[in-house]
This record gives C-alpha cells, sequence and structure tokens, in this order.
C-alpha cells in the first residue's frame, strides 16, 4: 500500500460504513507509531498535522517523512493539513506538498465561511487535493457551554446548502463535541448527526475525538461519521510514557 488521497479512503469508508482515525502527530516518531498501530489493525490511517504546529516542524519536513513512511506501509495512508485558518495557509500547505486541506472558516458568518471554502475548493481540486471545511461550532472542551450550547451546532439544512455551493468533499460538523479534555461526559446529539448525514453526501468529520464514550462513537460511525479526529489522547500517552521512563532509567 502507499499514500492515497484521503477522499479515497473516505469514500470507502462511507460505503462500507466504518470510520477511520485521524492522528494529530508532529514528529517521526508519532508518524510512525500511528502508521504502525494502523498496520496491526490492517485499518486505513491518516496523519495531520496540525496547522499551527508548523512552526515546530516545517511543513516539507512533515510531507517528506509522512509521504516517505506512508509508501512503505502495509495499509493505505492518507496525510492531511488541519485546521488553517485562512486562504494563504492552505495554499502553503499545498505548496509544500499536502495532498488534503482543512479550511476551517467555522468562526465566520456562513456567506464568509462559503466564499472562503468555495474558492480554496476551486483551486485545492485544480491541483488533485482533497478539502475538508467545518460548518458549526467546534470550541473547547475545558468550556462546557462550548459543546452543550445546540446553538452552536451544524444546522442541518445550512449544512446541505454549503455542501452544495462549496463543492467540499468532506465536512467537519458540531454535534457536541469539543477539542481537548472535556470537562463533563459529551452527549453527542446523534439525532442530528442522522440527519445530516441523510441530507448531504459527503464523509462527515468528527472533532475533538478524546474522551468521547466508546458506545456514543460506535453510534456516531453507524450514523454516518467516517472520519474521526484524535489529538490530545495521543499527546497524553506520549508525555505519560516519555515521564514513565525517564522516572524508571
Ligand atoms: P482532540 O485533541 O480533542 O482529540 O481533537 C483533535 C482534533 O479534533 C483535531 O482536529
Amino acid at each position: 500500500m502507499s499514500l492515497e488521497r484521503v477522499s479515497v479512503i473516505l469514500r470507502e469508508a462511507d460505503k462500507r460504513g466504518y470510520a477511520v482515525a485521524a492522528f494529530n502527530v508532529f514528529n517521526y516518531e508519532s508518524i510512525s507509531w500511528v502508521i504502525e498501530a494502523a498496520e496491526e489493525e490492517d485499518m486505513p490511517v491518516i496523519v495531520m498535522l496540525y496547522s499551527a504546529c508548523a512552526g515546530f516542524i516545517p511543513r516539507t519536513a512533515f510531507v517528506a517523512l509522512a509521504k516517505d513512511m506512508a509508501n512503505r506501509a502495509k495499509i493505505p495512508v492518507g496525510l492531511h493539513l488541519d485546521h488553517s485558518r485562512s486562504f494563504e495557509e492552505v495554499m502553503a500547505g499545498i505548496r509544500d506538498g499536502f495532498t488534503s486541506v482543512m479550511i476551517d472558516g467555522s468562526m465566520l458568518p456562513f456567506e464568509d465561511n462559503v466564499r472562503l471554502t468555495g474558492e480554496i475548493v476551486k483551486v485545492a481540486h485544480a491541483m488533485d487535493v482533497d478539502v475538508e471545511a467545518e460548518l458549526g461550532f467546534v470550541g473547547h472542551a475545558s468550556n462546557l457551554g462550548d459543546y452543550t450550547d445546540s446553538a452552536r451546532y451544524t444546522d442541518s439544512a445550512a449544512a446541505v446548502e454549503f455542501v452544495e455551493r462549496t463543492g467540499v468533499d468532506s465536512l467537519a460538523i458540531a454535534i457536541g463535541n469539543a477539542h481537548g479534555n472535556y470537562v463533563a461526559m459529551p452527549n453527542l446529539d446523534l439525532k442530528r448527526l442522522e440527519e445530516i448525514n441523510r441530507l448531504t453526501d459527503v464523509p462527515l468529520v468528527l472533532h475533538g475525538g478524546t474522551g468521547i464514550p466508546d458506545e456514543q462513537i460506535k453510534a456516531a460511525v453507524k450514523l454516518g461519521i467516517n472520519k474521526l479526529n484524535i489529538g490530545t489522547e495521543l499527546n497524553q500517552v506520549f508525555i505519560q510514557r516519555i515521564r514513565e521512563t525517564v522516572s524508571e532509567n
């Protein structure tokens, strides 16, 4: 197997009713662990650089590492730039070799999000690059209101219009999920998810995978989630193991 288009990985997941884990990684070790674990599970996987982490590892270095490891992997590996917030940031990611990008215009008014995402889709598709966008507000799990206030969730009618007008390849939605460690157990709005999935025809993405109970994740996958983003949990295990190893030795 080798590097694979994220859109190909997600369309297959959509067709067959499963989700692919997408991990925020940032160096040789974390990319290789994620690929190794996916090989053990015999599942495709997506390695993502959080766009703001480009200050810690140059995008070109990340892409070179990930592509080299992907091309030697036994499973399909997708390469994705996570949470870019501007046209310029996305273009820099494409220039530096990412084959899939996320434009996060979720903080913008609907029309501005449509316009920015649509412009990016046009350029990215011309260069054979896939685009994920976000509609609804996925905030911080340390703020209860960020994920319990349903006024911030993705509206299903707006999602239909957004997908149609932008031509985006996948859509990240807000259904009671948030980034980081949840201060109280999340309670995903599965009814809303079912409706969005029924009305749209693109793979759906769930951000904030850390700390969502397994049962809710399984239910969300059954109802249409095809990409599950995980960052905090991986980093916590990483730091924990460094601490243990250092204190043992
Ligand atoms: P967590 O850090 O909460 O797992 O979320 C990761 C994520 O959604 C990255 O886009």
